[in-house]
């Protein structure tokens, strides 16, 4: 009998894949399932960023590349810091990364020892709160409201920090709540970090996908926060490019150099033709950036308007991102159960609040990277499954 290492068992299998898994499930036994669960858009990647792909690949971009990515995207990705984050990094500060989740692995493998406190948004993208028990290190959860929608309280971390905090996560907009921190919120986070010393990982990867009059920050532009800040980015969300894996981290370069060298170890270099899809996509037209964020927006209001006008649920109106995170408490159930129901009943797949943090107990996550014609028959079909349960009630 295999005896796996310990370390596998503190951390659960997802509880998205679980969903995912029983609504492929159901879809097999040739039910009508229409998901609003998955957090990747629905477009294809733009056509130039393909073809520099293709034309890199033919043109012998086979080999591995330097560990920390190839100098042309680095150097792409510094002047698009520059432009439009404000920030100032040199290229050896820059990190190619398999992903955004890479980069989370190695900002959190490289900052947190045994014992260390880290302090992660409630609900928040699975991977901050598991990936720290691997390292014995304990993840701290402070909550966000919808009350505010979903603005960072430095009260409340104030209430939760201690002397073992090392790290805030702050995720800007957020998964799963669409929420955009303001201005004003930055600087107090900014602040408070300053204050206790901590390390911010600030995960931007949602930044332009962002609505109205909001406007996305980095933290790390705030006085004081770029030698404590890792910001990490990537390409899946903004430029369609999810199956791509591609990231990439920037931090100050005391903190860079073990970062990198647990890159090594681990991956060694992320994809080399991918890299040159990386700089079309940063140095292109940005057009199709600009279209997709157009067509979110539209879905979003259709969504926001539909979800308030149906009885029993209610939603804020999200700044970013293709979520909304939808309070399901009226309608007697928990999010966990009303995702069952909807499943079931509805043959509608959505996120339970609960797979993001403690909580989320009456709340579901939505993703509208799904088309309109899925997103007007999911609604017609919730309204439904709904007025049968005032019905059955
Ligand atoms: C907040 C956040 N960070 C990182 C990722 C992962 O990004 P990538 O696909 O580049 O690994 C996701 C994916 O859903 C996310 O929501």
């Amino acid at each position: 009998m295999v005896k796996y290492s310990s370390k596998t068992e503190v951390i659960p299998f997802s509880p998205i894949r679980k969903i995912f898994g029983e609504a492929a499930k159901l879809k097999a036994q040739g039910k009508d399932i229409i998901s609003l669960g998955i957090g990747e858009p629905d477009f294809d990647t733009p056509k130039h960023i393909c073809e520099a792909m293709f034309k890199a690949t033919r043109g012998g971009a086979t080999h591995y590349t330097p560990n920390k990515g190839i100098e042309e995207l680095r150097k792409a990705i510094v002047d698009k810091l520059k432009e439009e984050n404000n920030l100032e990094y040199d290229i050896e500060e820059i990190i190619c990364t398999v992903g955004v989740s890479e980069g989370v692995f190695l900002a959190l493998s490289t900052l947190l020892d045994q014992g260390d406190e880290i302090l992660v948004p409630d609900p928040s993208w699975l991977n901050y709160s598991h990936v720290p028990r691997l390292y014995n290190a304990v993840p701290v959860l402070y909550p966000l409201t919808s009350k505010d929608n979903f603005q960072i309280r430095v009260a409340e971390l104030e209430k939760l920090v201690t002397e073992k905090t090392k790290v805030l996560v702050v995720l800007n907009p957020s998964n799963p709540t669409g929420g955009v921190q303001r201005k004003e919120s930055l600087e107090q986070i900014a602040e408070f970090s300053i204050k206790h010393d901590l390390i911010v990982i600030s995960d931007e990867i949602y930044e332009k996908i962002i609505y109205d009059s909001n406007k996305h920050y980095s933290i790390a532009a705030f006085p004081g926060m770029r030698e404590r800040t890792i910001v990490l980015n990537g390409f899946a969300k903004a430029y369609a490019m999810t199956g791509w894996r591609l990231g990439y981290i920037a931090a100050p370069a005391e903190l860079i150099a073990p970062m990198a060298k647990m890159h090594a170890y681990n991956v060694s270099n992320a994809t080399s033709m991918v890299q040159w899809g990386g700089i079309a996509a940063l140095k292109g037209t940005q057009e199709p950036v600009n279209e997709m964020v157009e067509e979110f927006k539209k879905r979003r209001d259709f969504m926001v308007k539909a979800i308030n006008n149906i009885q029993g649920l209610s939603c804020p109106n999200p700044g970013g991102t293709f979520y909304l995170f939808v309070d399901v408490k009226k309608t007697g159930m928990t999010g966990e159960e009303f995702s069952d129901y909807l499943l079931y009943e509805a043959g509608i797949a959505v996120v339970p609040g609960t797979a993001f943090g403690e909580r989320a107990t009456h709340e579901i996550r939505i993703s509208y990277a799904t088309s309109m014609e899925n997103l007007e028959r999911a609604i017609i079909k919730i309204e439904k499954a709904l007025s049968l349960l005032m019905i059955k009630n």
